[in-house]
């Protein structure tokens, strides 16, 4: 049994249409637990930094100017295999790949508009964690 944490974000279009519940409840009911919780608005900078892994590609410009959209919801979940058992209830990136049931497939609007997003791997969930909570906010 490998217990992990993995950073979640929900993103701006669906703060701005009143669904954290519906997607805490969907991340809950997976058995992952929220250890720590907070709706920021990002700075431009911010998302830059956030995203820099993909300051390369295409759609880098347009994918921070929607993060700084509106406000995000930023998660740290915990939980077996967190980091694997979050990207499966999130679904595929592209909701129009993304299975039956899973968050993406349910509530997201486009490939930018994906509702949330969530670490791919145990090294980069460790990084997106500290680049938002310190140690002191995170509690089991
Ligand atoms: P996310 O998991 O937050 O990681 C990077 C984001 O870039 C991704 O979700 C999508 O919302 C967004 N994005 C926009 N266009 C693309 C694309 N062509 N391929 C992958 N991600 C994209």
């Amino acid at each position: 049994m490998t217990i992990q944490q993995t950073l979640s974000i929900i993103k701006p279009d669906a703060t701005k249409r009143n669904l954290i519940g519906s997607i805490v409840s969907k991340l809950e009911s997976s058995g992952l637990k929220v250890i720590a919780q907070k709706k920021i608005q990002l700075t431009e900078l911010q998302a830059k930094q956030f995203y820099k892994v993909h300051k390369e590609r295409p759609f880098y410009h347009d994918l921070v100017k929607f993060m700084v959209s509106g406000p995000v919801v930023v998660q740290v979940l915990e939980g077996e295999n967190a980091v694997i058992k979050n990207r499966q209830v999130m679904g595929a990136t592209n909701p129009d790949e993304a299975e039956e049931g899973t968050i993406r497939k349910e509530f997201a609007e486009s490939l930018e508009a994906n509702s949330v997003h969530g670490s791919d791997s145990i090294e980069n969930a460790y990084q997106e964690i500290s680049f938002f909570f310190s140690q002191i906010e995170l509690v089991n």
